[in-house]
């Protein structure tokens, strides 16, 4: 497909002297009232240059301008060339483009041969799965199939926390307080019971402490007894987050977590150490990082045994020599800004130039809004239980709304789970934001059901035209253009053709919510051209060419919604 802003320039390089392609391209502008145009040239800065006064310039670039096919009109007002594309050429090009393309619409292959990591979920075993975690999940798995999409070879890499000296304290409270049944049932409840039982009994016994770093060491040795409890514990939580993983539909190609570089931080502290950047402090073993206006990092306990950092010290090392990473991106939260600001530095220190690939994505806390989830668990919230009950509500509203689905369950399912997930990525990840369940199933808002629904109504049309939506899309370019120039295929078409634009965007900034904003855009501007126009006319060349705009739309919204790891279905 041509890349209209590309060929602009091209000819504005033309028309302009001393101003290369490039430099034009960066000073197009895409005006927001489409009556300025599809794009504007600005001539403000020109004026010194060409000792001309702007409206000048911008007439006289206007005039070579009008005799290019290219454009319907050109326009200058006061310092702007204004240039309005030529709508069937425009159509033509789109529309051959994303009926042959299809599910690869948008995609490409810029990042062919390079590996980036993606790091999202890590939860921690025997400790609480914060709101903070679904976050991760379904941040990460968006960022990891946007960057698959534009052909990066892609790690996803679940980094659980499953080691520590909570551990010791796990072991020794299911030993005096535990059921081995109740850890087989229920296993991330059963834990945290115990996790915060230890706390409250250690309040009146200090002792309960000394016991579990004496565990915590038996386990760091390898006794059998120790190790089989911990790999206990480990297997148990993992089956109950692969079932939350399997709902969300979300893989990880490794589970190596914190334990997995048990034997790989020696070498980490001899390498400090040989570098001369650790230092001893109260017995403990530090980096010190004032001169980076950052606090110390602790890497070794007085009592040899290592830490959270010191594992992400080692995890990155590793992953450099293992993988060899293009990129190597964490999607954690911002209260962990300086954790990473401090490993990042550190990895620098030691000398590696690979530091500045490594990138942590932060984002925002949610908030529940009052009543929004069972309080039971206090400020610990279960993310099976929010998606069960997005599903159960989505099944009362399709109920109450006649929704068309032949599989009731199923489609309450991914409008319901795709509800959370969209919700989700709505907003910047950095905002903080309150999670409310009017907002989240909300069928006329900016919602997952929304856009599901507007796919599935586009799905619809395609449906009830019957053969002749075959015969369309299968030559798309010899379709009769003069059908979809109006102003809302127009609009439509404009958002179809900026996809790929977006999901690069997106890509680079590592920010979902710019795919989720577009989409949301598009289906409201295909509901708008649904309204304004009828598709199924008598017509034939009429009724083809507005099947073959239908089909785009609906397409490039499938194709945005999966890069939000939601699904897709065809009726609802
Ligand atoms: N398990 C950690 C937590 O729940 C998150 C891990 C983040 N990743 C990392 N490489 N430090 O807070």
């Amino acid at each position: 497909m041509i890349n209209f802003k590309e060929k602009i320039a091209a000819l504005l390089a033309e028309a302009v002297e001393g101003l290369s392609a490039e430099e034009i391209k960066d000073m197009l502008e895409i005006p927001t009232d489409s009556k300025m145009g599809d794009y504007a040239f600005p001539c403000f800065k020109l004026a010194k240059a060409l000792r001309k006064a702007p409206p000048i310039i911008a007439q006289d670039i206007a005039a070579k301008l009008k005799e290019q096919d290219l454009f319907e009109r050109v326009e200058n007002v006061n310092a702007y060339v204004n240039m309005f594309l030529s709508r069937k050429f425009f159509m033509k090009e789109l529309l051959t483009a994303v009926t042959a393309e299809k599910e690869n619409y948008g995609s490409s292959d810029v990042g062919k041969n390079r590996k980036v990591i993606v790091e999202f979920s890590s939860p921690n075993i025997a400790k609480p799965f914060h709101i903070g975690h679904i976050r991760s999940t379904v941040i990460g798995n968006s960022i990891y199939k946007i960057y698959d999409f534009l052909g990066y070879d892609t790690v996803r890499i679940n980094h659980l926390g499953d080691y520590g000296t909570q551990f010791g304290k796990m072991i020794v409270a299911y030993r005096k307080w535990g059921r081995e049944e109740d850890v087989t049932n229920e296993p991330i409840k059963t834990l945290l019971g115990y996790y915060v039982k230890f706390h409250e009994e250690a309040e009146k016994d200090s002792a309960l402490e000394d016991e579990a770093r004496a565990v915590f060491t038996r386990l760091e040795n390898g006794e059998p007894e120790e190790v089989r409890l911990w790999q206990w514990f480990r297997d148990e939580s993992l089956k109950e987050f692969n079932r939350v993983y399997k709902m969300l539909g979300i893989e990880f190609d490794s589970y190596a977590g914190e334990s997995f570089y048990s034997d790989k931080m020696e070498r980490i502290v001899n390498m400090l150490k040989e570098k001369n950047l650790m230092v001893e402090s109260e017995g403990a073993q530090i980096v010190e990082l004032e001169q980076y206006n950052m606090s110390p990092a602790l890497i070794m306990k007085k009592d040899g045994s290592t830490l959270y950092i010191t594992r992400d010290i080692a995890a990155a090392v590793y992953r450099k020599e293992h993988y060899d990473f293009y990129k190597n991106l964490y999607i954690v939260a911002s209260q962990q800004n300086l954790h990473f600001q401090q490993w990042i530095k550190i990895i620098e220190l030691l000398g590696y130039d690979w530091a500045q690939d490594c990138v942590h994505i932060p984002f925002g806390l949610v908030s529940l809004e009052e009543g929004t989830m069972s309080t039971r668990h206090g400020r610990v919230v279960f993310l099976e239980e929010v998606l069960n009950r997005a599903v159960n509500q989505t099944k009362e509203i399709i109920i109450e709304k006649n929704v068309n689905t032949d599989n009731i369950d199923e489609t309450a399912r991914q409008v319901g789970i795709g509800a959370v997930i969209f919700q989700e990525l709505s907003n910047n990840r950095i905002k903080d934001y309150v999670f409310s369940w009017d907002k989240v199933l909300n069928f006329e808002g900016e919602t997952g059901p929304y856009v599901q629904y507007t796919h599935a109504r586009a799905a619809s049309v395609l449906r009830n035209a019957g053969e002749i939506a075959e015969k369309a899309l299968a030559r798309a370019s010899g379709a009769n253009m003069d059908y979809v120039i109006g102003d809302s295929a127009y609009e439509l078409a404009k958002l179809i053709y900026r996809f790929p634009e977006i999901v690069v965007d997106a890509a680079e900034k590592y920010e979902p919510s710019i795919v989720t904003r577009h989409i949301v855009d598009i289906a409201q501007s295909f509901n708008k051209f649904y309204h304004d126009e009828h598709i199924l006319v008598d017509n034939e060349e009429e009724k083809t060419a507005k099947i073959i705009l239908s089909f785009a739309a609906k397409q490039t919204i499938k194709n945005g919604l999966q890069l939000l790891g939601m699904e897709v279905p065809e009726r609802m």
